[in-house]
């Protein structure tokens, strides 16, 4: 029996039990995630760095979005799956948004997302007129940004927290059934979240918000390249794999791998047979 969670169940977890969010880029990860018993896995944008090693999340291409989320749905095929759309794959048209939202779909997705606002709210409309649920990003939206160095806290002035909120607004009204909410001064969210209906899931948002979000390599302790402040590491994943390798490797060196119990046998008359054909 499938568990997998809809976008409209995730609607009514506003002011209840806290959303759990996490990304996911390919089977392993996504298995992990699902059997941790998460709500959500995101194929995020995040991969062009934590996975493929990109300066930037501009730089992901659609194939290889698209290539991540389909492994991703093998490894969680009972999970509501996100998948985010990238950069420069669906702003110029509502047509384009829709045909990229509908390859995602193909792809295994449940939904997608989209960052910003301003031209965003339309396209988010289109999709979600097309039948394809869309979350919301509202914030520091690294698709805008750039680079890691441009990354920067949002709605630290009013005016600013203004924008970040009618952003967020905009895409209420535009049908989003869920808004991530980046990297925001937890007060700023704590006002935004009550003004809109869809469930807020902040990442760097502090904790007045309806769910929460960490990029899976971040948390487990898996990409040590760029750190937020708001990251918390649950795990070290990263130093203990590289101890297995070291251990593999210095065991191949003084032969003590592989040993017995990793070897296939063969019985002694054909091992006879074998030596015999082979003139000894
Ligand atoms: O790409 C991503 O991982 C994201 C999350 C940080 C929300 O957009």
């Amino acid at each position: 029996m499938t568990r997998r969670l809809t976008t409209e169940a995730i609607r009514t977890r506003k002011n209840a039990e806290p959303i759990v969010m996490v990304t996911a880029y390919d089977f392993a990860t996504a298995q992990v995630a699902e059997r941790a018993g998460v709500d959500l896995i995101l194929v995020g944008d995040s991969a062009a760095m934590v996975v493929l090693g990109y300066e930037t999340t501009r730089l992901v291409s659609i194939e290889e979005m698209l290539m991540l989320t389909r492994a991703a749905r093998r490894g969680a095929p009972d999970s509501l799956l996100i998948g985010d759309l990238p950069f420069g794959t669906y702003e110029d048209s509502d047509a384009h948004a829709v045909a990229t939202a509908r390859r995602f779909g193909e792809a295994g997705c449940d939904a997608v997302k989209m960052e910003g606002a301003g031209p965003t709210v339309d396209r988010a409309r289109a999709v979600i007129a097309s039948g394809m649920p869309v979350m919301g990003h509202v914030g520091l939206t690294p698709q805008h940004t750039g680079s890691p160095e441009g990354f920067r806290v949002h709605g630290r002035t009013a005016d600013t927290a203004l924008e970040v909120i009618a952003a967020a607004r905009a895409l209420d009204a535009a049908g989003c059934f869920a808004i991530v909410a980046e990297a925001m001064p937890a007060a700023v969210a704590a006002e935004l979240t009550p003004r809109v209906r869809a469930p807020v899931i902040g990442i760097g948002a502090g904790p007045h918000v309806d769910g929460q979000v960490l990029v899976f390599h971040d948390l487990v302790g898996l990409y040590d390249a760029h750190v937020a402040k708001y990251v918390k590491r649950y795990g070290s994943v990263k130093s203990d794999m590289i101890e297995a390798v070291r251990q593999y490797a210095s065991d191949v060196r003084e032969r003590k791998f592989p040993a017995a119990e990793h070897e296939y046998g063969i019985e002694q008359r054909e091992l006879a047979k074998l030596r015999m054909a082979l003139g000894e």
